[in-house]
């Protein structure tokens, strides 16, 4: 099977865990657009969707799928993202596509976080994909030095703007021993907007694509 395979495997899997009339929370990457196209297959059943990207938002519109604004929204029963690192303690690193930030705050309005992801995104320790803090433009340079006191080296998504208007520092050369910790740190640093660590609110449950099928896992209480 392609990775592709896995993704679309893994979108459709997700379907059986969305809230009949009720809204969705919906993320953003290659994955979840394979998940939008599968919801299209339940739209009259569901209230609609609140978008973490323009990107998602557009797509669940082409589809014929209401998109809500989050704050005419009160609960959010599910929400469905990818990621680009999680570990089994469904702990994870995203913002590969740049919109780490509002999928932190739908992550966070949501009761449960289901993960969809390919085989290839489990690993044991995160850190290996360059983690993505989003910085508010003018404190680009204090954060990038702050990156470095804590050993990794910042590198700056070159031409790329947030859904907010802001900038991503990629920091490499990390190994994340304690996510909740490092995530809190982090977004401690004047001008940091969010990091894309999913720590202190990870996923409630994952499933994973491999070649034998989907994988749930779910977070250990
Ligand atoms: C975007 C994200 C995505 O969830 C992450 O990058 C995974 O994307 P894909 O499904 O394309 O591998 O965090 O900000």
């Amino acid at each position: 099977m392609t990775q592709d395979e896995l993704k679309k495997l893994v979108a459709e899997a997700a379907l059986k865990y969305v809230v009949e009339d009720a809204v969705v929370g919906v993320g953003s990457g290659s994955t979840v657009n394979l998940f939008i196209d599968a919801l299209a297959s339940i739209k009259g059943r569901i209230e609609g969707a609140v978008a973490a990207s323009e990107a998602s938002a557009e797509r669940l519109k082409k589809h014929g799928i209401r998109v809500f604004d989050l704050n005419s929204v009160s609960e959010i029963p599910v929400y469905v993202d990818g990621a680009d690192e999680i570990t089994e303690h469904l702990h994870m690193i995203k913002g590969g596509g740049g919109a780490l930030t509002r999928e932190k705050i739908v992550a966070a309005v949501a009761k449960s976080f289901v993960c969809i992801c390919d085989a290839s995104k489990l690993v044991p320790v995160l850190g290996k994909f360059p983690l993505p803090v989003e910085v508010i433009p003018m404190a680009r340079s204090y954060v990038g030095r702050e990156m470095l006191k804590r050993k990794a080296q910042p590198v700056l998504r070159e031409g790329f703007k947030t859904d907010n208007g802001n900038l991503i520092l990629d920091c490499h050369g990390l190994t994340i021993m304690d996510p909740p910790a490092l995530e809190a740190e982090l977004n401690g640093i004047a001008g940091v907007v969010t990091n894309g660590l999913f720590a202190r609110r990870g996923a409630d449950v994952l499933l994973l694509g491999a070649p034998d099928g989907v994988k749930t896992y779910k977070k250990k209480i």
